[in-house]
C-alpha cells in the first residue's frame, strides 16, 4: 500500500503510540482487503462502545489508546450499555455503571464526541455526499451510504477509532464506486405504508439477495424515519450495506438485468417470521435511535394517558434535549414512559429482565432475540404504544 510521508511518520512512531497502533490496524485492514492507499476521512462514529460487549480487555485498549491518542475528526459513539444520566432509573447495576463511565471517559479523554447514538445524523454528524467516512454502526452506515450519498465501510471498534486518531482510512469495499453499483433490481408490487413494512423489505432484500445491492422500484415515497427503517433492517438480514431506491436515494447506479418481484404475500410472510407468540412486558421505540418527528408522535400518541408496561423510548440526548423544548417530553414522561438516551435495548445488560418485548423496529427483533434472549414481536409505532396502555 502506498504511504504518504506523514502516514509513515505515524507508522513509525514518530506521532505516539495511539497513532502508531491506529496506522497498524489500518494498513493491516488495507492490505487484507487490497486497498492501494489511505484517504482522509471527514466524519467517524465508533462503535463497541458498551461495558457489555468490551469488558474489560476493551476498557484496557482504550485507555492505553487515550494515553495520547486524540481524534483529528469530528467523532461520535454508537450507543453505550446504559443511559449516562438516569441508569438507575432503567435498572442498571452500580458496578456495571462504573465501569461503563471509565469507557466514556476514555473517549472524551481522545476529544471524541461522547454523544452515544446510532443516528449520529440527527445530532450534527451528517456528512455531505460523496464524502469518505468511517462509522461502525450498521444502520448509520446503510444509512449513510444510501440515503447521504457518503462512503463508508461497515468499521469494526478498533479500525474506527483508528481512523479517528489518524484522519484516515483505508480504501477498499464501498469506498470504491464500483462496489457502490446495484446488482438486482426489486421490484415492489405492494405499497409500502409505514416503518414496519419498510423493515420487512429490508429483510425480504436480505433474505433473497443476501449481499448483492439491491436497486428498489415502485417506492412512491419515503421518509428519512422510513429509510432509517430499511437501514437499519437490511445489513441486519444478510444484505449490504447500500440500497438503492428508484427516484428517492441520491447515488446513481446502473441498471442490472436480475430481478425479483415482492408483493404483499411475501410482507405479510416477513412479518410472521419476525414474530414470536408471548405476553408483551416491556414495549420499545427508538431502533434506530428516534428522530424528533418520531418524538412528537409518540407524545401526541401518550398525551394524558398512563402506561401500564415498562416502556422505553431510545434516543441521541441531543434529540431528546431538543423534544424537552418543544414540550414533547413531558406528556411521554408524565405517561410514565421512560427515555433511554445513550442506549439500547440490544447494547444494555437487560438479560433475565423481560420475557417479550413488542418494538415497531425489525432490526430491534433480531438484536433482542439474540442479545438478551428476548422474545420479540413486531408492530406499529401506533399499535406498540396502544400495548404499553394496556
Ligand atoms: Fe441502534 Fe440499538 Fe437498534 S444500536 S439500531 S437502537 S439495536
Amino acid at each position: 500500500m502506498k504511504l504518504t510521508a506523514e502516514e509513515k511518520e505515524m507508522l513509525a512512531g514518530k506521532r505516539g503510540n495511539a497513532a502508531k497502533k491506529s496506522m497498524e490496524i489500518l494498513v493491516a485492514l488495507g492490505e487484507i482487503f487490497g486497498a492501494k492507499r489511505l484517504v482522509p476521512v471527514t466524519s467517524v462514529q465508533v462503535s463497541g462502545v458498551s461495558y457489555a460487549n468490551l469488558g474489560d480487555a476493551g476498557l484496557e485498549f482504550l485507555e492505553e489508546m487515550a494515553k495520547d491518542g486524540r481524534a483529528r475528526v469530528y467523532t461520535t459513539l454508537n450507543p453505550a450499555g446504559m443511559d449516562l444520566e438516569n441508569w438507575r432509573a432503567l435498572g442498571i447495576p452500580e458496578d456495571f455503571a462504573k465501569k461503563q463511565k471509565m469507557v466514556i471517559d476514555a473517549f472524551a479523554k481522545m476529544g471524541i464526541q461522547t454523544t452515544c447514538t446510532c443516528t449520529p445524523y440527527f445530532v450534527g454528524n451528517r456528512p455531505k455526499k460523496g464524502s469518505n467516512i468511517s462509522w461502525g454502526e450498521s444502520s448509520a452506515v446503510t444509512f449513510a451510504n444510501s440515503v447521504l450519498g457518503a462512503k463508508t465501510n461497515k468499521e469494526g471498534g478498533p479500525s474506527a477509532l483508528a481512523a479517528a486518531i489518524t484522519g484516515r482510512t483505508a480504501e477498499y469495499g464501498l469506498l470504491l464506486e464500483e462496489n457502490r453499483q446495484a446488482q438486482a433490481v426489486v421490484e415492489l408490487k405492494s405499497e409500502l405504508k409505514d416503518e414496519t413494512d419498510f423493515g420487512a423489505l429490508g429483510y425480504l432484500i436480505g433474505k433473497r439477495l443476501g449481499n448483492r445491492v439491491p436497486l428498489i422500484t415502485g417506492v412512491k415515497k419515503a421518509s428519512e424515519d422510513q429509510l432509517k427503517s430499511l437501514s437499519a433492517a437490511l445489513p441486519t438480514y444478510g444484505g449490504p450495506a447500500i440500497f438503492h431506491i428508484s427516484g428517492i436515494t441520491p447515488n446513481k447506479t446502473g441498471v442490472p438485468a436480475e430481478k425479483i418481484t415482492l408483493g404483499q404475500a411475501d410482507f405479510e410472510q416477513a412479518k410472521k417470521d419476525m414474530n414470536d407468540a408471548g405476553e408483551v412486558d416491556f414495549v420499545l421505540l427508538g431502533c434506530p435511535h428516534c428522530s424528533i418527528g418520531e418524538i412528537e408522535k409518540i407524545a401526541a400518541l401518550l398525551n394524558g394517558k398512563k402506561v401500564k408496561k415498562e416502556f422505553w423510548i431510545c434516543a441521541a440526548r441531543p434529540v431528546k434535549k431538543e423534544a424537552d423544548k418543544k414540550g414533547f417530553s413531558k406528556p411521554i414522561e408524565e405517561a410514565g414512559a421512560k427515555f433511554a438516551c445513550d442506549t439500547c435495548h440490544a447494547v444494555a445488560p437487560l438479560k433475565g429482565r423481560f420475557r417479550c418485548v413488542m418494538t415497531n423496529s425489525a432490526k430491534g427483533c433480531f438484536y433482542g432475540r439474540g442479545s438478551n434472549g428476548f422474545k420479540m414481536q413486531l408492530r406499529t409505532m401506533k399499535e406498540c404504544v396502544e400495548e404499553a396502555l394496556k
